[in-house]
């Protein structure tokens, strides 16, 4: 208690005087001082969670070719991007969908391969799918990623009946009708599955419900959701997009509706220029890349907005907020199918992933869980693949570098920084966050978002010392510099050596547009 009121005692007592030096000019512009020794909330491993929907190429040809295939794979995966995600420590993996959820009949996707049902891919393209990838496949595709599974329940157009058995099949040790056709598909032992979402945007695409509405068809559906042997689902609630508090405010307002949930997810995309043109995923100028930046720093303001009703009718932070859906929405690429919503990814997006990671981590308190939309081929993807090609993309890169976040303890900081302008709109230039590992290692993420300027940082890291500080740097020289299958290491990262470490203090010269992670060791 003493050791906690003196560190908030010194905090104050550096924020006022660096707000008052700051403005006698007396220190840097720019300050992000650390408390090192007092670590907050740990930050949820799953909030690096990722996302495969049955969209474009993402399950089939970006994950899935088939035992056949000519391209190396494992039971059907792909070999090449298996290997690339597992180095990127990816600790969920969500599925089926996305709107593809709430079409999806699970049994379709089971049994020899040669009797599954084809179905239309309404939501997406209006390809054929012969479901050749099912609950096996991807339950094996989570063991050999060693992540957590996080399935999409059918509300919208599935039933009671169907959800609850797809848990029973997934998860029951007894003898039943369920689990004796799991057993004659191949698997005797139940799986474990962590998370289960009840429906997804069942305000549209999921059923165009209102939110009293699929309150009540969520508490209908949790409470056939049972949870078999040691298996704890947690029950993911279908929340609203954006800044649509009032939907949240109805899940969480009855105690009999909150209490049917263990977390309630928010989308929000980052939308450069309006829904209805999206711009160029590659083919920008600065005002665009303004405009995303301006759009992915609203995520705080998103989840500050969902937050504040959650904290008045869940003060203990019991129910996490789970971002399930996130990242930059742009055009498809010229001449690909546009229901395929497939994007090359460039180092803005690289950007746009570090100053996301950041506020989960600064959330950590209630942000629990979320996923990059979506993992391969599809939209902010962390890796893109053309036949037996695949390339890692700088979405990639930064989430390789901020791995050693995943499970460590938020600490806390406090950043003043310039702005970035463009024209008379601004940005904090700056974004940031800390974490102290098991080991007592801390790392500290930061990302310049001018794409024009190197700004120098000033760090006073209070309450510890480190012998050894070494760090990782992604930049370009443009701002759309990108890796493609003729040059995939055109943005890769490299050790950085931008930085001093004196007396306690961290100074550090960040180039423009860039990404940084330092690690400082005892
Ligand atoms: O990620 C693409 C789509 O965006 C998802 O299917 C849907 O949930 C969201 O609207």
């Amino acid at each position: 208690m003493r050791k906690s009121l003196h560190v908030i005692f010194v905090f104050l007592f550096l924020t006022c005087f660096f707000v008052k030096a700051q403005k006698e000019n007396l220190v840097a512009v720019n300050q992000l001082v650390i408390i090192a020794n007092n670590p907050g909330p740990v930050i949820s491993k799953d909030i690096y969670g990722h996302f495969s929907e049955h969209l474009g190429r993402c399950i089939y040809e970006g994950l899935w070719v088939g035992p056949d295939s000519k391209i190396p794979n494992t039971y059907g995966i792909r070999n090449d991007v298996l290997f690339a995600l597992r180095e990127m420590k990816i600790p969920n993996l969500r599925w089926p969908g996305g709107c593809f959820a709430d079409t999806y009949h699970w049994k379709d996707g089971i049994g020899p391969k040669e009797k599954r049902a084809s179905i239309v891919n309404t939501h997406w393209g209006g390809v054929t799918e012969d479901n050749s990838f099912g609950t096996h496949e991807f339950m094996k595709l989570t063991e050999l990623l060693g992540c957590d599974a996080y399935i999409n329940g059918n509300v919208g157009s599935g039933t009671v009946k169907e959800m609850a058995e797809w848990i029973e099949y997934l998860t029951s040790g007894s003898d039943s009708p369920m689990t004796r056709l799991r057993k004659e598909n191949g698997r005797e032992q139940p799986w474990k599955v962590k998370y289960f979402a009840i429906g997804n945007e069942n305000w549209g695409c999921g059923g165009n419900m209102t939110d009293e509405f699929y309150a009540n068809v969520m508490r209908q559906f949790s409470t056939y959701l049972n949870n078999y042997g040691e298996n704890r689902l947690y029950r993911v609630a279908c929340g609203p997009s954006d800044f649509n508090v009032a939907w949240t405010e109805t899940l969480m307002k009855d105690p009999a509706t909150r209490g049917r949930f263990q977390g309630l997810s928010i989308h929000y995309y980052s939308i450069t220029d309006g829904w209805n043109n999206k711009g160029s995923a590659t083919d920008f100028d600065e005002r665009l890349w303004f405009q995303t930046m301006r759009a992915n720093v609203q995520m705080d303001q998103v989840i500050r907005g969902h937050e504040a009703i959650m904290d008045r009718y869940d003060t203990q932070k019991t129910k996490g907020l789970v971002v399930d859906e996130w990242g930059n929405w742009f055009n498809v690429e010229p001449g690909t199918n546009p229901g395929f919503l497939y994007q090359q990814n460039t180092m803005r997006d690289a950007v746009t992933a570090a100053i996301h990671l950041n506020i989960f981590n600064q959330h950590a308190d209630r942000v629990k869980v979320a996923n990059l939309a979506q993992m391969v081929n599809v939209l902010q993807s962390v890796i893109l693949t053309k036949d037996d090609k695949m390339i890692l993309t700088p979405t990639y890169h930064v989430f390789r570098m901020f791995r050693v976040h995943q499970d460590a303890q938020l600490i806390t900081t406090s950043l003043r920084c310039e702005d970035y302008t463009n024209g008379d709109r601004k940005v904090p230039a700056i974004s940031a966050s800390a974490s102290v590992d098991k080991e007592g290692k801390m790392h500290v993420s930061l990302a310049n978002l001018n794409p024009n300027k190197a700004i120098t940082l000033t760090c006073p890291v209070i309450g510890e010392t480190y012998k050894k500080v070494t760090g990782e740097v992604l930049t370009s020289d443009a701002m759309n510099a990108m890796n493609t299958f003729e040059t995939p290491e055109t943005v890769k990262p490299a050790v950085f050596n931008g930085f001093t470490y004196k007396d306690g203090v961290l100074n550090i010269t960040m180039p423009s547009k860039s990404v940084i992670v330092l690690e400082l060791v005892k």
